[in-house]
């Protein structure tokens, strides 16, 4: 079954040439793109749709959420708000909430909030345990996390458990809770800081997790300069996360990795990505993550929403393309990328098409998964000059209408 929709004012590809093409139209067949090009020569479809001279974009890729969680933290954003400090502390009461979940509930509450976030455009998601912190509690996260989104994270190394030795629970991380988690996740990660895991803690775990085969992700330089992205580096991580903190060393070090990437042919060895997380920086008051410096310096830079209820409670990509441009100077275009092609880079998802039935996400190109979001608006520059309004129209997600 093959859509027309037609009509396009803006088609904002975020393709390899990065073309943006006016009075267009796509042509989806099932799950995927088959067709881009000028309205006026489009081929026909078994349907279309007219898209009324509104603007399309590929779904957003939001590439760090934490999904898996119960209970509420409003008594702790509002001590933030009257000038306390954001700690990782906090972290265990979601865990006791989580843990006195059932699983129905957990899977419900996980999957709604994948569906709220599919109704603002959201389109390919990945998610992470870390509020189990037991062997049984965080395989089952794992398992619920493997349902809800399209990639899942272990994140069993996010918070020592109070009264916990750090060391031995470190080895409870690297052993049997991995083991347990193994075989519902693609990716590992570690919340390196002070408070979380020392840099030693964080190697052990990340070495540990690349020889089981999963794929390596750090929280680092959130709270403070410290190793997270040196550490990413050395080992090879997707993505560093948060990088609110950056010494001059970490930006080169980040740049440094993408040197074996041919950005024009997307092809070559990916490096580490920078994921800037701006709803995060707003709600924890820290200073907005370098996204500027980041780009200029040739680092590749996503936009997530890092949904979770300490640090940053929404899922909205809208709100953190829109701050992004407002406060941390990305253009209109940057901040699209960065929340779309920049996710699905830091999700090994920028790759594939029909020959090996892998097909890309976060950009609209033949063969690319059908993944797109049409704006009640003729341009994507209204994310930022309407920021907070109701702006997604229509979804299609692997070519199923989802909105
Ligand atoms: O990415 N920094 C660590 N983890 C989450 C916050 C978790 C929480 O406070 O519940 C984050 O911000």
């Amino acid at each position: 079954m093959s859509l027309l929709i037609t009509n396009i004012a803006e088609l904002m590809t975020q393709d390899l040439e990065h073309r943006v093409l006016t009075d267009a139209a796509v042509v989806i067949d099932g799950e995927r793109i088959a067709w881009i090009g000028p309205a006026a020569s489009a081929p026909a479809a078994d349907d279309a749709v007219d898209a009324g001279r509104r603007a399309l974009l590929p779904g957003w890729v939001d590439s760090h959420t934490h999904l898996l969680f119960a209970g509420d933290r409003t008594a702790e954003f509002e001590a933030r708000m009257a000038g306390e400090s954001y700690s990782a502390g906090g972290i265990a009461v979601t865990v006791d909430a989580t843990r006195a979940t059932s699983d129905f509930d957990l899977t419900r509450l996980a999957m709604g909030r994948v569906a709220e976030a599919v109704s603002q455009g959201t389109t390919y998601m990945e998610t992470k345990t870390g509020y189990g912190l037991d062997v049984e509690q965080e395989a089952r996260s794992a398992r619920i996390a493997s349902t809800a989104a399209d990639q899942a994270t272990y994140l069993g190394a996010h918070l020592v458990p109070a009264g916990q030795d750090a060391d031995a629970y470190t080895d409870l991380v690297c052993g049997p809770m991995l083991s347990a988690v193994r075989p519902y996740v693609q990716w590992a990660d570690v919340f390196c800081e002070k408070g979380a895991f020392t840099e030693d803690q964080s190697r052990r775990v990340l070495q540990a997790c690349r020889d089981a085969g999963l794929g390596l992700r750090v929280h680092g330089n959130q709270l403070g300069e410290g190793p997270g992205v040196r550490l990413a580096v050395e080992v090879g991580a997707a993505s560093v996360d948060h990088v609110n903190y950056l010494a001059g060393a970490d930006v080169e070090a980040l740049a440094g990795t993408w040197s074996g990437w041919d950005p024009a042919s997307g092809t070559g060895v990916r490096g580490t990505m920078a994921t800037c997380l701006p709803a995060c920086d707003l709600s924890t008051r820290q200073p907005l993550a370098p996204a500027r410096a980041l780009l200029d310096a040739g680092v590749q830079v996503a936009l997530a929403s890092n949904c979770n209820p300490g640090t940053s409670y929404t899922s909205s990509m809208a709100y953190c393309v829109a701050t992004a441009v407002l406060q941390m100077k990305l253009s209109v275009h940057e901040a699209v990328r960065a929340a779309t092609y920049g996710g699905a880079l830091a999700l090994h998802k920028d790759r594939g098409t029909d020959a090996d039935g892998q097909r890309a996400v976060g950009s609209i190109a033949v063969g690319h998964r059908a993944d797109l979001h049409l704006l009640n608006a003729p341009s994507a520059t209204h994310l930022a000059y309407r920021p907070g309004m109701p702006l997604t129209y229509a979804v299609w997600r692997a070519g199923v209408r989802a909105r």
